[in-house]
Formats: structure tokens, sequence, C-alpha cells
């Protein structure tokens, strides 16, 4: 259980001094969270700022700890999500995110390299490699006995697949009895899944980049969280970002209601200032879609 003083707060200091400050008692359902990537921007000039260390290396070890950290207060039930986008040198893409996670699997269990395919983002001005337009959005559990609520995050069954299962059950029709029962099948299961509601979400997700002005700050989109927390933050459940910067993911957490509960850290005064607004505002108002 989280303490009581420390359910729906946003708080300011290094997540690592924060993590160890805890109570041993204070637990989180889900953690979500975009870290600062390296060295592509510089949000205090603070040493214990993650994202400004001198070498990949000393970046890496940064993150590391500090995942191990949330580790240790996360519930064996429970995800990490951590979307991280990668820095070129030279024209040569670093393979940050896929270091990292490959260090990550020492101590979690990765259960998806979900890529987040960003329909909007900006070509590249060089002609000497193909613009980046994805981003990797890991998936990691602590046990294999996660919580995961499949059904909540489905999509609708394309009404276009419907039809073409229905147009080539129909032109089989009589030509072939085993080919037609099997076709049958399939079909009456996918409309099964269509009337119900949805089919398997895939691992690749087409989802604008956020076009809301938020000064210094990187934020990635509200759509990119609001399927893990439905799917693997249960109701009344607690979803932790170590990294809250403006504060999408509390309000996400806000929007998918289920008296679902956020806690948000930044070394950054203003990102603190900024989140606590949004929330502020969004608990007032409502104004959330
Ligand atoms: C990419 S931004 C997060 C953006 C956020 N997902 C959003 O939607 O606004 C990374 C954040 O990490 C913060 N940060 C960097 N080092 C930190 C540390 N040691 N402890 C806590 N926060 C840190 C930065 O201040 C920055 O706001």
């Amino acid at each position: 259980m989280l303490r009581p003083s420390l359910t729906n707060k946003i708080v300011e200091g290094d997540v690592r001094e924060v993590l160890r400050r805890l109570s041993p008692d204070d637990t989180f359902d889900c953690v979500i969270t975009s870290p600062p990537y390296f060295q592509l921007r510089e949000y205090t000039g603070l040493e214990a700022e993650i994202g400004t260390e001198e070498t990949i290396q000393e970046y890496l070890d940064a993150l590391i700890t500090t995942f191990e950290l949330i580790h240790n207060r996360l519930k064996s039930t429970g995800s990490l999500w951590v979307n991280l986008g990668d820095t070129f040198d030279d024209g040569q893409p670093q393979c940050i995110p896929w270091t990292f996670m490959i260090y990550m699997l020492e101590t979690w269990q990765l259960r998806n390299i979900v890529i987040w395919d960003k329909p909007d983002a900006m070509a590249e001005s060089g002609k000497r490699r193909f613009s980046q337009k994805y981003e990797p959005f890991f998936w990691f559990t602590k046990t294999d006995d996660y919580y995961f609520n499949f059904e909540a995050a489905t999509i609708p069954c394309k009404r276009s697949t419907v039809e073409r299962l229905e147009n080539e059950f129909n032109a089989g029709k009589g030509t072939d009895v085993s080919r037609m029962r099997g076709m049958l099948g399939d079909m009456s299961h996918k409309v099964e899944q269509y009337l119900q509601g949805g089919v398997n979400a895939g691992d690749v997700w087409t989802i604008a980049t956020n076009k809301e002005h938020v000064e210094h700050i990187a934020p990635y989109p509200i759509e990119l969280i609001v399927r893990p927390i439905v799917a693997t933050c249960p109701p009344k459940g607690i979803v932790f970002d170590p990294f809250v910067g403006s504060g999408t993911t509390p309000l996400g957490v806000l929007k998918v209601g289920g008296n679902r509960k956020f806690f948000g850290v930044d070394i950054n005064h203003d990102a603190v200032v900024q989140a606590s607004l949004r929330v502020e505002d969004e608990l007032k108002q409502g104004t959330l879609f």
C-alpha cells in the first residue's frame, strides 16, 4: 500500500533519492515513463539530472540503477513501460534503447517491444539515410504472474476484414466442403470478436506525436499511455511515473478513471509546477476528452 500522502502527488527531486526515502510498504501496480534521452536536452543543470552524462555507459548505469530501485517497489503482478528514443552520432544510431533493453533483461521479463509508429514525425533534412519515424515502447513485468486485462485493451476488428471473410466464404461456396467448413469456423470466430468489440491491438501502435506545446519538456501523447494503463493497472491501482515531466501520465490515469491513482517525480522544478497545474486544472474542470 502506498501511504495516503503519496497518492495523487507529484514531488520534486532526484527519483533515486525519492525512491530510497519511501517506506517499505509503498508499492506500485504499474510504472509508465519516458526517461530523458541521452544528451538530447538539459532541463536543470543539476548533476543528478539523468541524460546529461558524458558517456552512454554512465547514462545506462543511471537508468538501470533507477529501474532496479523501482523493481523493489513494484508489486509482483506489476508492469513497467518504458518509452526510450535513440541518439544519433555522426549520422549513426547509437542503439541505446536496444542496449538498455538487453541490460534490463537481467532483472526484468520482457513482454513486448511495442513500436510507436509516429505518422506525423518530421522528415529529417539529410539525404543520407531514411528518417526515423518510430520509437520503441518496452513492456516489462516483474514475474510471470502479471496483471493483464486483455479485453479492456482490444481494438475493433475492421469492418473490411469481416466483409473480406464474408466474400471469401461466398466465393468458395459449394466448391470444397472441408475448406468451406474451415472458413466458416474462422469467419464466425472473427465476426464474434468484431461484435464483442475487439481483437488483439498488436505491437505497432500508430499515434500522432504530441502537438501540445509544453515548454522545455518532451511530452508523449496521452493516447500512447491509455492502453497500458487500462491493460496493466487494475482499478484502484497506482501508476508511478519516475520522470513525470509535464504530467501526461497523471492525466492519463485521471482520464482512464476506475479510481486509479498516480504518483510522479521530476527533478525539474518547472516541470513539477507545470504537471501539478495541469492535474489541478483537470481535477477542477474535467477538461480531458
Ligand atoms: C522526456 S521528459 C518526460 C516527459 C513526460 N513523459 C511528459 O509527457 O511530459 C524526462 C523528464 O525527466 C526528468 N529527469 C531527469 N533526470 C531526473 C532525475 N534524476 N529524477 C527525476 N526526474 C528526472 C527531466 O526533468 C524531464 O522532465
